[in-house]
């Protein structure tokens, strides 16, 4: 029944939706599913119609990963659900406190698709990069975006979600990130430890929080922050506060280091106790509109590298007896992709642009098929 369904929703998604989606330019379409979820969250029927998909749909699959029990594998990537940028704390708070929905899809994807990471989030809000910043190729089914770390800012952000904490789902994880431009070791620190305390202090106390060590959508050098010194620094700082709340530390970091940066990090993070590492975050190429600004793609194209760099480091794991467990993300888009993760060692796995390709039922879709489809069987060309 539930493969069925499963099919059906596959057929409907592929020949009806998605073209009517693909109509519209990526960045439309972004926009308006994001307005459509800002309503969404707001309407009783629609919560209980997107719950009740979820529950046909997704099989328990329980899965314990970076400290966390999972209801099952596969993860929605920090990245939609993150807010709407603002100028400044004033006008991010003035917003909150007309009651505007800041964080659209709050309510509505983990009703939907089940865990979900929100953020990143920064010390201050940010605007985000003007105009264009969001792209698909249909051909690789890939996404690129320069979205610039949009974001209503930490303190608007945790204001809103414990004024929403009874609605919360039990499991979330959180993404801080630090801001682009700062680049003074001690302040990085600050804003990692501001962010979490705050949080913290707000009461809330998410399943996990995630620190992303990779901005590539910003100007900043997207591998310049991924030095083993400042995933020790960083990692640590945030491992000691968070222990005595109970709530494990995931890493996120980027494609395209050296093996041996590779190898570094995941030591230096083990050391610290941090409890995941999230591989891997957009890989930086030029834009489509502007070859001479960089956007982070996303989908089939980071793919094969963010699979090389799961391997590697589950390699690493295993060597070295680490501790601290990998989680795939990067072109998961169907059920042999997904296979490719789990045969290489990962017992969990994040997804954005599967949304796009697969639509919101992306997640049961991809876990089912990963269950039956023969392996070399290509699923979904575009
Ligand atoms: C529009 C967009 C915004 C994103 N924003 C963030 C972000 O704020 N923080 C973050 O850690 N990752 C962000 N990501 C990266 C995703 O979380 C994910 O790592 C990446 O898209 C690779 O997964 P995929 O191949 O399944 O798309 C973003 C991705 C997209 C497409």
């Amino acid at each position: 029944m539930r493969r069925l369904l499963l099919r059906l929703y596959d057929y409907g998604y592929r020949v009806l939706l998605r073209p009517l989606v693909f109509r519209r330019s990526a960045q439309d379409a972004h926009d308006r599913i994001l307005s459509l979820l800002s309503r969404a969250d707001g309407s009783e029927l629609l919560l209980a119609l997107a719950g009740a998909a979820r529950r046909l749909t997704q099989r328990q699959q329980p899965v314990t990963v970076g400290g966390v029990r999972l209801d099952s594998p596969l993860i929605l990537a920090a990245g939609f659900v993150k807010g709407a940028g603002f100028d400044d704390e004033a006008d991010a708070q003035a917003a909150f406190e007309r009651g505007d929905n800041i964080m659209p899809g709050w309510r509505t994807m983990p009703a939907l698709v089940g865990a979900v990471e929100f953020g990143s989030f920064t010390r201050q809000p940010r605007l985000g990069n003007p105009g264009v910043v969001v792209w698909r190729h249909a051909p690789t089914r890939s996404t690129q975006n320069r979205v610039g770390l949009k974001n209503p800012g930490l303190k608007a952000a945790a204001a809103f979600l414990r004024e929403h904490r009874d609605e919360l789902p039990a499991i979330m994880g959180i993404n801080v990130a630090v801001s682009p431009g700062v680049s003074d070791p001690i302040q990085e620190r600050r804003e990692i430890i501001e962010a979490l305390a705050t949080f913290l202090d707000f009461g809330l106390t998410p399943s996990w929080f995630t620190l992303n060590l990779s901005c590539p959508n910003t100007d900043d050098d997207p591998t310049g922050n991924q030095t083993e010194g400042k995933a020790r620094d960083l990692g640590g700082a945030a491992v000691e506060l968070l222990r005595p709340a109970g709530i494990p530390l995931w890493v996120k970091i980027g494609p395209n280091l050296s093996d041996t940066q590779y190898r570094a990090l995941i030591a230096a993070l083990d050391a610290v106790g941090a409890s995941a590492i999230v591989a891997t975050n957009t890989q930086p190429q030029p834009s489509p509109d502007n070859p001479a600004v960089s956007a982070g793609v996303g989908g089939g194209k980071l793919y094969a590298e963010a699979l090389r760099v799961c391997a590697l480091l589950v390699d690493e794991k295993r060597q070295h007896n680490y501790a601290i467990d990998i989680i795939g993300c990067g072109g998961i888009l169907d059920g042999a992709s997904y296979r490719a993760f789990r045969t290489a060692g990962v017992t969990a796995a994040q997804y954005w642009s599967a949304l796009v390709y697969r639509g919101p039922l992306a997640a049961a879709v991809i876990e089912d098929e990963a269950e039956w489809i023969p392996p070399q069987e290509s699923v979904n060309d575009c």
